[in-house]
């Protein structure tokens, strides 16, 4: 598909670690006690009811501790491209888990923050965090309690690194689209940037995603088997 050490993007999202067993945004209903995504993840939410919005992320965060929750071979093959692979693999990823990392992959762009850090209002200081937020926890930098908030992007708010990832996809040769459904934007959008500057498109996800019709070529199937095997084949050639 393309020259050995080209140039890869990869833009990743919740299906990648839907069998590592944490739960994907719009599957199975898609709602969290009743709340669709939308109505916890945003600003306003947070302002009207912020134990609800911590509440939220403090399951997510705890999910990450559970033993089961572990890298699938999907994250592995993605790590094992970027050691092997000769040329640069950019990967920016939509989710807020830590298994890229733990997956051993060493540069990992997260657009939409991380589950394993907080902000806080007072000082704007952010800090790695690993257990639940309580509505009086305090900062470890200014020691200011009451005015942490989880280090995610929520709707309306400006992604992570949007200068750097328009850079690597206007150099990109490969652009792939890993189990992202396609409904939020800037992130949907960037397999047409990558087209319109040159790059091969490609959509590896469970099932046709909403902006199937942008790429070139998609494969469909669970992460953990079409990711390797697109790996293996990428490196093999
Ligand atoms: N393998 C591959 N793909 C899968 C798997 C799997 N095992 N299981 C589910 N999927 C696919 C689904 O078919 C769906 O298209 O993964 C996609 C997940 O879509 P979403 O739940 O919408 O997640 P994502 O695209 O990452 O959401 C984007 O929305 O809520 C916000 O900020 C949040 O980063 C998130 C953003």
């Amino acid at each position: 598909m393309i020259a050995r050490g080209a140039p890869i993007v990869i833009l990743t999202g919740a299906g990648i670690s839907a069998e590592s067993g944490l739960q994907t945004f719009r599957g199975e209903g898609g709602l969290w006690e009743g709340h669709r995504v939308e109505e916890v993840a945003t600003p306003e939410a947070f302002a009207r009811n912020p134990e609800l919005v911590q509440r939220f992320y403090n399951m997510r965060r705890a999910k990450l501790g559970d033993p089961a929750v572990q890298p699938n071979p999907a994250h592995k093959a993605l790590a094992l491209l970027e050691a092997e692979w000769p040329g640069s693999v950019t990967l920016v990823t939509q989710n807020i888990d830590n298994l890229h990392e733990r997956a051993g992959h060493r540069a990992v762009i997260h657009m939409h923050g991380s589950l394993d850090r907080i902000r806080c209002l007072a000082c704007y200081s952010e800090n790695t965090w690993l257990v639940d937020v309580e509505p009086e926890s305090a900062c470890p930098s200014c020691t200011t309690s009451g005015r942490l908030r989880p280090a995610i992007v929520w709707f309306g708010e400006m992604p992570h690194a949007l200068d750097a990832i328009a850079e690597a996809l206007s150099e990109a040769a490969l652009f792939v689209a890993i189990g992202t459904s396609g409904n939020v934007y800037p992130a949907a959008g960037f397999v047409a940037a990558a087209r319109a500057d040159g790059a091969r498109t490609l959509e590896l996800n469970l099932e046709p995603s909403a902006v199937r019709t942008a790429f070139h070529e998609a494969r469909h199937g669970p992460a953990g088997d079409v990711v390797p095997a697109w790996v293996e084949e990428l490196l093999a050639r």
